[in-house]
């Protein structure tokens, strides 16, 4: 049977981290690092996540600027808003909130946020200097995959690397990162001939195709080490029920692989963490 890999626990760990880290940076800089998020409209799952995110920020010790614009809110308004945190000095990362509601140009307010406050790493300026080997800010879920692999398997270099999807949050960053530890990296995707083939070749496989269970356990070489991105709700075996998936399917993997993380409580509970961790970055730079 595989070893599960403990997002969770690692994810824990790395708050300690990041708030051990917030304190030093305190001490010095006579201000705690400042994180603001904007979050316009109501859509329900942004709040429930925007206010996770706040719990997490004040509790890693730093401070959190909330800012929630009504739905009707202009373009004009809301890069006004950005145009004021990148200018303010108290704010060292920002983070707008996706989706904006219909009616706002959600690349023009992305694109308008300072790259060396970008902690969400969704600027082109980002995505440019990691491809470039620049120091930047990497999107917190293909980051929080990174430091999972290398927690689990140390150096990467040379190892054979294939990403199913193609997203910019995930897939391309994730390629990018893992070509940077010097793998050899495929993009899989939709259109991919023979994916279970291109799969199995595979000593790293990430799955973030938002596919419930489509990745089977023979597609996968023995001893790979697996990271499913995946968060899929499906119909439970109770009669109106629901329970969450990866896109990997965990019983028939887990008797193959090495290593898997599992769904609930692998990748999902790293993205905050790598948030935290890239706000604690972005201020002891700006400071230093
Ligand atoms: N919406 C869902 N996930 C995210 C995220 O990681 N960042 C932003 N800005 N919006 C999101």
């Amino acid at each position: 049977m595989a070893d599960i890999i403990d997002g969770k626990a690692f994810a824990a760990d790395l708050r300690g981290k990041v708030a051990e880290g917030v304190a030093e940076f305190s001490a010095k800089a006579g201000r705690k690092p400042g994180l603001a998020v904007v979050l316009v409209g109501e859509d329900p799952a942004s709040q429930i996540y925007v206010r996770n995110k706040h719990k997490a920020t004040v509790a890693a010790g730093m401070e959190s600027f909330e800012h929630r614009l009504p739905a009707d809110t202009t373009q004009e308004d809301l890069l006004a808003l950005v145009a004021q945190l990148n200018a303010d000095p108290a704010v060292d990362g920002i983070l707008v909130q996706l989706p904006l509601p219909k009616g706002l140009d959600e690349n023009a307010v992305i694109q308008a946020i300072d790259p060396d406050k970008d902690v969400d790493g969704f600027t082109t300026a980002s995505a440019g200097r990691l491809m470039t080997g620049l120091p930047g800010f990497v999107a917190c879920t293909p980051l929080g995959c990174l430091m999972l692999l290398k927690d689990r398997l140390g150096d990467l270099s040379g190892k054979t690397a294939v990403i199913i999807g193609r997203s910019n949050i995930v897939g391309k960053p994730m390629a990018q990162l893992l070509l940077r530890e010097s793998c050899t990296v495929t993009i899989a995707h939709s259109r991919t001939k023979d994916l279970p083939d291109v799969v199995r070749a595979a000593d790293i496989v990430v799955a973030a195709v938002g596919r419930p269970e489509m990745v089977k356990g023979d597609w996968l070489k023995p001893g790979a080490t697996v990271i499913d991105v995946g968060i899929n709700r499906v119909p439970a075996a109770d009669e109106g029920k629901t329970k969450l998936v990866g896109d990997v399917d965990f019983a028939s993997a887990s008797e193959t692989v090495g290593a898997i993380t599992p769904v609930p409580g692998g990748v999902g509970p790293m993205t905050i963490a790598c948030l935290l961790y890239n706000t604690l970055e972005a201020a002891n730079r700006r400071e230093g």
